[in-house]
C-alpha cells in the first residue's frame, strides 16, 4: 500500500509540468495507481483559484491524454488538484505553505516537492524549504525531486550538491534522468541479467566496440535560452547517454535494490579512462547544424533560431569516445553521439562483435563479410536484433547478412511515458531509477576537461547540414578503418 502524500509542484504552469508531469499523473490516476487521499498542489504566481487551475489542467491534457480525456477519470483527478498562490523567491511563501499543509485535514503529511523550475533556482528553493522546516521528517516523509541539469559543470554540480545536502539527506533527494524511466532502457538490464546467453560474450574478448546514438530530427524548439548555454554534450551525453552506457557496461548487482544497482553504475563511471585536456580532440567532436531539409521541409540553421547569438559556437552535435578501464572492457571503445536536426529520430545501442578468428571461407567465393551486431532499439522503434551471417540458398557457398529480430512490444502494449514510472517510484520511495550524487559527479568528471577545452575554442565549430547524419569529420574518432556509425532508419539500419 502506497502512503498518500501531498505532491507539490514548483513551476506547475511551466512547460515540463504541462507536457510531462500532469499528463503522467493523470495517466497514473487512470491506471488506479495514485494512493487514495493523495493531493497535487500546484504552486504558481498567477491569481488563480483551484477551479481556474483545474480548467488549465484540462487544457494541458487535451492533446496528451491517451485516447482523449476520460471525464470520470478527470473528475477524480480534479479532486486531487489544488492551486496555491505563491512566489517561490519569497521565503514567506514557504511558511504559508507549511501552515497550509499542517493545518489542513485533507493534505497528507508526507510531502514530495517537485522542482519543475530553472536549475538556477534549485539551491534557493531547497534553502527556503529548509528554513521553513519543510525538510523535517517528524510528521511524515519529505522528498525533493530534482530535474536535470544537475549543475553546469563539475564545480557547479558540487556546489549545488553541498547546498542541497545542507538541507536534505541524500535519501530524500530524487534526481531524475528520465531515460531511466523508459521501459526499453530498463529492458537493457532485463536483457542482460535475466538471460545467460550473452554473458560469456559480453566483454573485451568478443566485443569490438559499442555505439550509443541519440539522434533527433527536431531542432532546439524555442529553448535557446537554455540550450545555447548547455549544448549537446551537457544536454544529452553527460546525462542520458552516459546512463545508457553504465547499463550496458555494469556488472550484475548483488541485488536489484537502489544502492546495489547504483554502486555498480558508479564503478563503471569511475573506471572511465580520464581524458586530459590535451587529448580532448582525439576523444570528442562537436558540430552545429546549418540549414538543410528535414522530412522534406527546408529548415534554417542553428544560428537562425530565435534567441541564438549570431556568433554562437554551441554544439548541437557531440560525439565522444570513452574507454572503460576494467577487466571486462579494457580496450573496447564506447562511442556516444547525439545531435539535433539529424536525419531521423532514433535512440539505439549497437554492439559490434569481433570477427571470427579465422576466415574459413576465404578460399570460396565469399568476400569479407560483416561481423555480428547486436542492436537494441530504444525509440521510436523498439527492437532487439542480432545481425548474423548465413549461407545464401544455391549451389555456391555464398554468405549473406540476415537478422534475428525480436520486437519488444506487441501492438496491444500500452506505451507508458517515462515520467509515469518515475513519479510513481518517487511517491513509493524507490530510488533505484534516480541518480545518486556520486553518479552525477563521476559523469561530470568525464566530460569536464572536454567542456573546458570547448569553452576556450570559441571561434570555430564544424557544421553539418540539417537533415543529415552529422559531419563526416567525426569519423576520425574511430579506432580502426572498418568501424563506422550504424544508423537506424525506421525499422531498418543503414
Ligand atoms: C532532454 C533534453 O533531457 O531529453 C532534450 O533536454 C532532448 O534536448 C530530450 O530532446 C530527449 O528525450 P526523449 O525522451 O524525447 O528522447
Amino acid at each position: 500500500m502506497i502512503e498518500p502524500c501531498t505532491f507539490v509542484i514548483f513551476g506547475a504552469t511551466g512547460n515540463l509540468s504541462q507536457i510531462k508531469l500532469l499528463p503522467a499523473l493523470y495517466h497514473l490516476e487512470e491506471a488506479g495507481k495514485l494512493p487514495d487521499g493523495m493531493k497535487i498542489l500546484a504552486l504558481g504566481r498567477r491569481e488563480w483559484d483551484s477551479d481556474n487551475w483545474r480548467e488549465q489542467v484540462k487544457g494541458y491534457l487535451e492533446n496528451k491524454a491517451r485516447g482523449g480525456i476520460n471525464e470520470k477519470v478527470f473528475a477524480d483527478f480534479c479532486e486531487r488538484l489544488i492551486y496555491f498562490r505563491g512566489d517561490l523567491t519569497n521565503p514567506e511563501c514557504y511558511h504559508q505553505l507549511k501552515k497550509l499543509i499542517s493545518e489542513s485535514s485533507e493534505l497528507p503529511d508526507n510531502i514530495a516537492f517537485y522542482m519543475a523550475i530553472r536549475p538556477s533556482e534549485f539551491g534557493t528553493v531547497s534553502q527556503y524549504l529548509a528554513d521553513a522546516g519543510l525538510n523535517q521528517q517528524e510528521s511524515g516523509w519529505r522528498r525533493i525531486v530534482v530535474e536535470k541539469p544537475f549543475g553546469y559543470d563539475l564545480e557547479s554540480a558540487q556546489m549545488l550538491d553541498q547546498r542541497m545536502h545542507k538541507d536534505f539527506d541524500e535519501s530524500q533527494i530524487y534526481r531524475i534522468d528520465h531515460y531511466l524511466g523508459k521501459g526499453t532502457v530498463q529492458n537493457v538490464l532485463a536483457f542482460r541479467f535475466a538471460n545467460i546467453l550473452l554473458e560469456p560474450l559480453w566483454n573485451r574478448n568478443y566485443i569490438d566496440h559499442v555505439q550509443i546514438t541519440h539522434s533527433e530530427s527536431k531542432g532546439i524548439e524555442n529553448r535557446a535560452d537554455y540550450y545555447d548555454g548547455a549544448g549537446a554534450m551537457r544536454d544529452m551525453i553527460q546525462s542520458h547517454l552516459m546512463q545508457l552506457m553504465t547499463l550496458v557496461a555494469m556488472e550484475a548487482p548483488a541485488m536489484m535494490d537502489a544502492d546495489s544497482v547504483r554502486d555498480e553504475k558508479v564503478k563503471v563511471l569511475k573506471s572511465v579512462r580520464p581524458i586530459p585536456q590535451h587529448a580532448a580532440h582525439a576523444h570528442s567532436f562537436r558540430a552545429q547544424y546549418t540549414h538543410g531539409t528535414v522530412d522534406g521541409e527546408k529548415v534554417g540553421s542553428y544560428l537562425e533560431e530565435s534567441n541564438v547569438p549570431k556568433n554562437s559556437t554551441t554544439e548541437t552535435y557531440a560525439a565522444l569516445k570513452l574507454y572503460i578501464d576494467n577487466w571486462r572492457w579494457k580496450g573496447v571503445p564506447f562511442y556516444l553521439r547525439t545531435g539535433k536536426r539529424m536525419a531521423q529520430n532514433s535512440s539505439v545501442i549497437s554492439i559490434r562483435f569481433k570477427r571470427p578468428p579465422q576466415q574459413l571461407f576465404k578460399e570460396t567465393q565469399i568476400q569479407r563479410f560483416e561481423p555480428n551486431w547486436l542492436v537494441l532499439g530504444i525509440q521510436p522503434h523498439e527492437c532487439l536484433r542480432f545481425v548474423v551471417q548465413v549461407k545464401e540458398p544455391g549451389l555456391e557457398m555464398k554468405i549473406r547478412t540476415t537478422q534475428m529480430d525480436a520486437s519488444f512490444c506487441r501492438a496491444s502494449d500500452v506505451k507508458l511515458d517515462a515520467y509515469e514510472a518515475l513519479l510513481l517510484d518517487a511517491i513509493e520511495g524507490d530510488s533505484t531509477l534516480f541518480l545518486r550524487y556520486d553518479e552525477v559527479n563521476w559523469a561530470w568528471k568525464v566530460v569536464d576537461p572536454i567542456l573546458k577545452v570547448w569553452s576556450m575554442e570559441r571561434d570555430f565549430i564544424h557544421t553539418y547540414a540539417a537533415g543529415s547524419w552529422g559531419p563526416a569529420e567525426v569519423n576520425r574518432l574511430f579506432d580502426s578503418d572498418d568501424q563506422y556509425w550504424r544508423n537506424m532508419v525506421g525499422e531498418f539500419e543503414l
